[in-house]
């Protein structure tokens, strides 16, 4: 009986597991935030969404766009976006994400040209509340460090790096 319920279980999960592993029929946009997008108020200090489990509640896989900025995901693997408007202070105040980016269908020929950018610069006004610049770094160093001021360090130094070397 016992052994019965717990084969049910495994059925369950494989099922799960092939729907999810099939669900890649497409390429698709991800709107980031959804309908609230993404601003910062600094009246108050809020995002107009809570980015993280907005990430976490998307599949993402290669040759799909992070819209509002339109970057094509050409990376596969855990990703860093984040603003580093007002020297890290919207950050750190939510204005980041992570992201796991899934094989999926792989790259779409017109995104399969080398060497794909990790890097997107910023726009040059820092004070445009409503269209703040949003950055991405990719690092396998991942662990532990999210969701507080030392994951917003570690990725603006990170982007110093990039940008020194
Ligand atoms: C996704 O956005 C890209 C870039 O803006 C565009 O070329 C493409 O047609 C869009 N795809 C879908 C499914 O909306
Ligand atoms: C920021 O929040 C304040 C207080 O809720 C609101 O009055 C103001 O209109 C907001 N600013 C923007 C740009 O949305
Ligand atoms: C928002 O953050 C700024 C900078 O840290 C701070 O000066 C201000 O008091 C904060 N405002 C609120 C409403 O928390
Ligand atoms: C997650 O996505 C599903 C399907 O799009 C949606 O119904 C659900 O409300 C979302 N949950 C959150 C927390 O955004």
């Amino acid at each position: 009986m016992v052994a019965t319920r717990a084969m049910g279980l495994c059925l369950i999960v494989v099922a799960l597991l092939i729907n999810a592993a099939a669900a890649a029929t497409s390429y698709s946009n991800h709107t980031v935030g959804g309908d609230a997008g993404w601003f910062f108020n600094s009246t108050t200090n809020m995002t107009s969404a809570d980015y993280k489990a907005w990430a976490a509640n998307q599949t993402f896989n290669l040759g799909d766009y992070l819209m509002v900025i339109s970057v094509p995901l050409t990376i596969e693997g855990t990703q860093y976006y984040f603003s580093d408007a007002d020297d890290g202070e919207q950050c750190l105040h939510g204005m980041a994400f992570e992201i796991k980016v899934n094989h999926g269908l792989g790259l779409p020929p017109s995104l399969n040209q080398p060497p794909p950018p990790p890097y997107v610069p910023p726009p040059e006004p820092a004070d445009q509340a409503q269209t703040p610049p949003i950055t991405v770094v990719t690092s396998p160093r991942s662990g532990g460090m999210r969701t507080s001021a030392n994951f917003c360090w570690l990725l603006l130094v990170l982007v110093l790096v990039s940008f020194l070397a």
